[in-house]
């Protein structure tokens, strides 16, 4: 099921979310449906806070870059209950955006190697360190699991310059390819 993407102003977005239990209700058509949301939305990631859910659940799909990048061929992974252990030291800076934030694209400053822990949806631990577009990826997400969204590691004058857009998403003026929940 394709369902409506919780854009800028939504109190969800802000929220601390909770971890899951593999008897989660409906878990599996959740999942489904997380994913033909982002894949109709041409995303690459989506957090459950995206869709309205206040819980510890991602998934990820990189084989869109796979033309480029052939190690994401075939990736498209979920997260469920992932945590950021630690983070190497060398940072990089490449542009981003986000379904809830529709015609944002910054560049944002992020470590490029993380150490992660998650379970995958058949619940097997994975205990790993991640680089690349994988490690970006998978940071954006894990801030949306601690409600802080990727303008918030914008400097005061980049933000300065996307004010006018936020403005207009809070008044529900967005304009977008997918169905969308904003606060108005
Ligand atoms: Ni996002």
């Amino acid at each position: 099921m394709i369902l409506p993407i919780y854009v800028y102003g939504q109190p969800v977005l802000r929220k601390e979310t909770e971890e899951i239990t593999p008897d989660y209700p409906n878990l599996k058509e959740l999942i489904e449906s997380m994913f033909a949301t982002m894949d109709k939305a041409e995303g690459c990631g989506l957090a459950a806070p995206q869709i309205g859910l206040p819980i510890r659940l991602v998934v990820i799909d990189l084989d869109t870059l796979s033309d480029d990048y052939p190690q994401y061929k075939g990736y498209r992974r979920v997260f469920i209950n992932q945590q950021l252990i630690e983070a190497g030291e060398e940072t990089d800076s490449k542009e981003e955006g986000c379904l809830s934030l529709p015609g944002i694209h910054e560049p944002v400053r992020r470590p490029t190697r993380i150490h992660v822990k998650y379970f995958d949806e058949n619940w097997q631990e994975h205990d790993e360190w991640v680089d690349g577009f994988e490690a970006r990826c998978m940071q954006h997400e894990f801030d949306h699991l601690e409600g802080k969204m990727f303008i918030d590691h914008l400097a005061g004058l980049r933000k300065q310059m996307i004010k006018g857009k936020l403005t207009a998403m809070l008044k529900g003026n967005v304009r977008c390819s997918y169905r969308v929940k904003t606060i108005k």
